[in-house]
């Protein structure tokens, strides 16, 4: 089983393009989505990556073989600290992947000037974790960050067509179109649900990276290069949802995110 983790609904926009990809699609996959705690994107790195390990636990503990952390958040503040504390100790023969790698192989590869824009939740921006990995691919690259906190309850609010809300995309945008950014990471899973709404303030010069599909499209390579994780995968198509809050609101929310109905179990 595949475990996909999210601090709440948003994991589930990453999801949605997984389950897009042919080769994915008859793997089993358990979804958590910790939502009684969320957002995560204003707690402090000790908190998200004691949350994030508590998350991931139960979704080994229910069989997964890999996890992965498809929440900007948790990815930057808690993948590489859980690589290489916990899991050697506590589960040597798992894996936990991230969402931050394919972001960055992804814009160092299609940057045409190397002008890098992310625009992330404020634990994100403050963790410089995803300027790490683009460095790391390319040492050249220039980066510039926007930590945009108010866009998640709005998306989650479904104000996504509201006037006040392409207003604050515009305040959060200025600063990044500023500097001439090619390319602009949406990193935070909330974030593709504006893509026609930020597409429009930043206008035919910039590619905008949509998250879910560069993570489906790495996903796929990861299990061809691993085939001793790939064969401990179990195949048939399960898919389960689960949630540390209400199963309702999960429900509601989840089905806008994944574009399919969702049905959900609590776990508390
Ligand atoms: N899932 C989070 C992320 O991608 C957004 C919501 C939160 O702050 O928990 O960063």
């Amino acid at each position: 089983m595949i475990g996909i983790f999210d601090s709440g609904f948003g994991g589930l926009s990453i999801l949605k393009e997984i389950l897009k990809e042919p080769s994915l699609s008859s793997y089993n996959f358990v979804y958590l989505g910790d939502t009684a705690r969320a957002p995560y994107g204003n707690h402090s790195p000790e908190v998200i990556y004691n949350w994030t390990r508590e998350s991931v636990e139960r979704l080994f503990q229910d069989g997964c073989e890999l996890v992965i952390l498809a929440c900007f958040t948790a990815s930057a503040v808690a993948l590489r600290r859980l690589q290489q504390e916990w899991l050697p100790t506590y589960w040597p023969n798992k894996r936990i992947l991230g969402v931050l790698i394919p972001l960055a192989e992804e814009a160092a590869h299609i940057s045409r000037f190397g002008r890098v824009g992310i625009l992330g939740t404020r634990a994100t921006v403050q963790s410089g974790a995803l300027e790490i990995e683009l460095k790391k691919q390319q040492a050249n690259l220039q980066i510039f960050s926007q930590a945009a906190p108010l866009l998640v309850p709005l998306v989650e609010e479904g104000w996504v067509n509201r006037p006040e809300t392409k207003k604050i995309l515009r305040y959060y945008l200025r600063p990044l179109k500023q500097k001439k950014i090619d390319i602009l990471l949406l990193a935070c899973t909330h974030y593709p649900l504006l893509y026609k709404e930020i597409v429009a303030v930043m206008g035919k010069q910039t590619q905008i990276v949509h998250p879910g599909k560069i993570v489906a499209k790495k996903l796929v390579d990861y299990l061809t290069r691993h085939p001793e994780i790939e064969s401990r995968l179990g195949k048939g198509g399960v898919r389960r949802f689960l949630t540390t809050d209400r199963v309702d609101d999960f429900e509601r929310l989840g089905s806008k995110f994944l574009g399919e109905r969702v049905k959900a179990e609590a776990i508390i």
